[in-house]
């Protein structure tokens, strides 16, 4: 039952917590993936529904995670796509109302920072229901970045903060977040990753795109910052074009990525590095088999920064800042920002094999999402 705002307190409910877990982008399949079933768990105590908001809808950034994931066909899809960051929230928020006023949830679940998390979590909080955030606190103190503004807001209107690491708890607390509202509980994301990491094993991806295991680097650009700007995105292909000569290199282009390489006449510049192997997105299985035999990892993503780390594969990390700096702490990742001296030295540094051992951060051990189900089963006795 929708609870008005003078009921905003009370926590305490007699009847089966009916919770929306809401996904939209691809990097929330991972995360929403060991969360639903673990609700499924207890249906004497959880009712949970899936919610898809539509940010990402590509059948191959969408569809063929929620089947390798294993998730339910979503009880709601919004539909919602793609337009500018005030188009594409304000689309979520409309329809996550509507959905919100006609199921009337308990409690609505957001993971990540994307704009549908944002959207989901104000929507959710004005109609006074309550919010959880899983991967809450997490902080690069880059206000240029949506994803940035994303956390913050909706860590400002969550009830529930769940946080991966002790860093993020510490950044809440100096916000003056109360510490009840704080629960450390680990990488949520990487559950789905250990769950699915035998099966990834008996993959030989390599072999498919003719490399082979340990010889090859894995890219992925898709940030506004290295994609957006022809120059910026020049000079990181002519950094990338001269690596391929000796490493081969498998991207798998985001459909934003690929649109501006087009855009900005560079595919050409791509077409004669025959080490440079462009690739439709992939699906996580395989993404995973690739990532776990890599020699090295180049991203601007923040997902993979982690599975890196899990997986202990050296990450060169093509932005300025990180909101996941467990991940250099841990040995694995290194900034290099997107001038191409920068990444050129990162880059050799890891392949003259001055890495550093790595040592996953704490509570990255597969069960995250049974301590977040935990922590809501003793709110919600
Ligand atoms: C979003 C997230 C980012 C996350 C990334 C993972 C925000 C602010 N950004 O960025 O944090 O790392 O997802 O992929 O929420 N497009 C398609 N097909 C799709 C989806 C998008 O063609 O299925 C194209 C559209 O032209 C769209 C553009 O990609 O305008 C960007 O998509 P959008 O969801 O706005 O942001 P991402 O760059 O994907």
């Amino acid at each position: 039952m929708l609870k008005s705002a003078l009921d905003c307190d009370e926590i305490s409910v007699s009847y089966c917590t009916k919770i929306f877990v809401v996904a939209g982008a691809r990097p929330n399949f991972m995360k929403v993936s060991p969360l639903f079933p673990e609700l499924l768990r207890h249906p004497e105590r959880f009712l949970p529904r899936l919610i898809h908001t539509g940010q990402h809808y590509d059948a191959e950034m969408s569809d063929v995670f929620f089947k390798e994931l294993g998730l339910p066909l979503p009880d709601r899809s919004l539909g919602v796509g793609s337009g500018t960051h005030a188009e594409q929230t304000a689309k979520v928020m409309i329809e996550f109302e509507k959905a919100c006023l006609e199921d009337e949830p308990d409690l609505v679940v957001v993971v990540g920072d994307v704009n549908s998390t944002l959207a989901c979590a104000i929507t959710a909080k004005k109609l006074c229901i309550r919010v959880a955030h899983v991967e809450a606190g997490l902080r690069s103190r880059d206000w240029t970045m949506p994803e940035e503004i994303n956390c913050i807001v909706t860590d400002a209107v969550s009830d529930f903060l769940f946080t991966p690491s002790r860093d993020a708890d510490r950044n809440l607390l100096q916000e003056g977040v109360a510490p009840e509202r704080i629960h450390f509980v680990g990488n949520v994301m990487i559950d789905c990753l250990l769950t699915l990491l035998p099966k990834a094993a008996e993959r030989n991806n390599p072999a498919a795109f003719g490399v082979e295991a340990g010889r090859y680097a894995i890219l992925t650009l898709h940030r506004p910052s290295n994609v957006d700007d022809p120059d910026v995105f020049d000079g990181i292909l002519d950094v990338l074009a001269e690596l391929s000569q000796t490493l081969p290199i498998i991207w798998p282009i985001h459909p934003r990525s690929r649109k501006n390489l087009e855009r900005f006449g560079l595919l050409g510049k791509i077409d004669n590095c025959a080490g440079l192997k462009l690739t439709a997105p992939i699906r996580y299985l395989d993404m995973l088999a690739l990532n776990r035999q890599a020699r090295l990892i180049i991203t601007d993503s923040g997902g993979l920064q982690e599975e890196a780390t899990v997986l202990r594969v050296p990450c060169v990390t093509l932005r300025h800042n990180t909101e996941r700096p467990v991940t250099i702490e841990a040995g694995c990742n290194q900034l290099a920002g997107n001038e191409p001296e920068k990444i050129r030295a990162a880059i050799y540094s890891v392949l003259d094999g001055k890495g550093r051992e790595i040592h996953p951060p704490e509570l990255w051990d597969g069960h995250a999402a049974e301590r977040i189900v935990d922590t809501l089963l003793a709110v919600y006795s």
